[in-house]
């Protein structure tokens, strides 16, 4: 019997949060970080805008209130895009205890501290006990019981065992590894590859262009890994390359349509209007700061950087991508 405090309703916290209730003796607590947003959820038990036609089990209590979301939670699930995280944690800040389990499901780095979602999450709550999971897992797949698998990433061999244990089920197969920078950075920086994915489709490239992007990427994605600490082992697995396809592939990813949409000569803008949050927006700003500062080689990821901040045409980065020298 365990009690779990899923903070954040948007698709994937919800999709978690079905996912967690429909496992016997998990408690599930739902918190909107928006009151008409908890009204709606209560009403309708329907999160319509991302995940339309799933039902929100009557057993999962949704609640705008932080303390009667954590009350005696034995572990919390924190489901909120990287740039109002740190805000919103704030909010959970009066009932955290320094020992309690946080889960983080966020992919992405926090733009002006270069922050990881757990490094947040302990800089705001002051925990200790951190854990990311991460993977190749859309929403809806998981929430309708389609066959997922992750990982759950903690230096705590423990408590990575025991998310394993109480979030894993037969639809959900949840892997550990120790390696949490590796895993954390991996999920930020497959949403950056799917924009360039997305880039590619957007320009009708076939599947020899967007494989060899994927294939490159990758190897960005790791030497940036690398660099900050992670083992490169990490990068092929579910969170690396296993997100990296589904986020490259899918055709209703959200970064690879801001790829597409760009590509097509819509604006950032316009691109933005929408309710999704596509990380890798923000993910790709925080990298090429970084890689500037640090002067490490990664042209896919600093010409979607481009592309997305200095209105470079998607076409002319590409076309710069393949006929650069090669040097690594
Ligand atoms: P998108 O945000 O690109 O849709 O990716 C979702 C995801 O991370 C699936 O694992």
């Amino acid at each position: 019997m365990a009690t779990f405090a899923v903070l954040g309703s948007g698709g994937w916290g919800t999709a978690i949060a079905v996912s967690l209730a429909q496992k016997a003796g998990n408690r599930v607590r739902l918190w909107c970080a928006r009151s008409e947003t908890c009204r709606v959820l209560r009403e309708t038990r329907v999160n319509d805008r991302q995940l339309a036609g799933i039902p929100i089990p009557p057993t999962i209590t949704i609640t705008d209130d932080p303390g009667e979301a954590t009350e005696s939670a034995d572990c919390w699930i924190a489901a909120v895009p990287t740039a109002f995280l740190r805000s919103t944690a704030i909010r959970w800040k009066p009932f955290a205890r320094e020992t309690t389990p946080v889960v983080s499901l966020t992919k992405g780095i926090e733009t002006t501290t270069f922050r990881r979602p757990t490094e947040i999450l302990e800089d705001v709550l002051g925990v200790t006990r951190l854990v990311a999971v991460s993977g190749p897992s859309h929403a809806e797949e998981v929430a309708r019981g389609m066959p997922t698998s992750v990982v759950a990433a903690s230096p705590d061999a423990g408590l990575a065992g025991w998310v394993q244990a109480h979030l894993g089920s037969e639809r959900l197969r949840v892997y550990t590894n120790a390696d949490l920078i590796g895993v954390e950075l991996a999920g930020a920086l497959k949403n950056v590859i799917g924009i360039a994915a997305g880039c590619c489709d957007g320009l009708k490239f076939g599947d020899n262009a967007k494989a060899a992007m994927l294939t490159r990427g990758l190897v960005e994605m790791t030497r940036f890994g690398v660099a900050h600490g992670a083992d490169p082992a990490t990068f092929a697995g579910l969170a690396g390359l296993g997100d990296l396809i589904t986020t490259c592939f899918s055709p209703h990813g959200r970064n690879r349509r801001v790829g597409e949409r760009l590509a097509r000569g819509d604006t950032l803008a316009d691109v933005q209007s929408g309710p999704q949050v596509a990380e890798g927006v923000y993910t790709a700003k925080s990298v090429y700061d970084r890689v500037t500062v640090m002067g490490l080689e990664v042209p896919i990821m600093a010409a979607v950087y481009q592309v997305l901040y200095t209105g470079k045409p998607a076409v002319g980065a590409v076309s710069e991508l393949l006929s650069r020298r090669q040097r690594g």
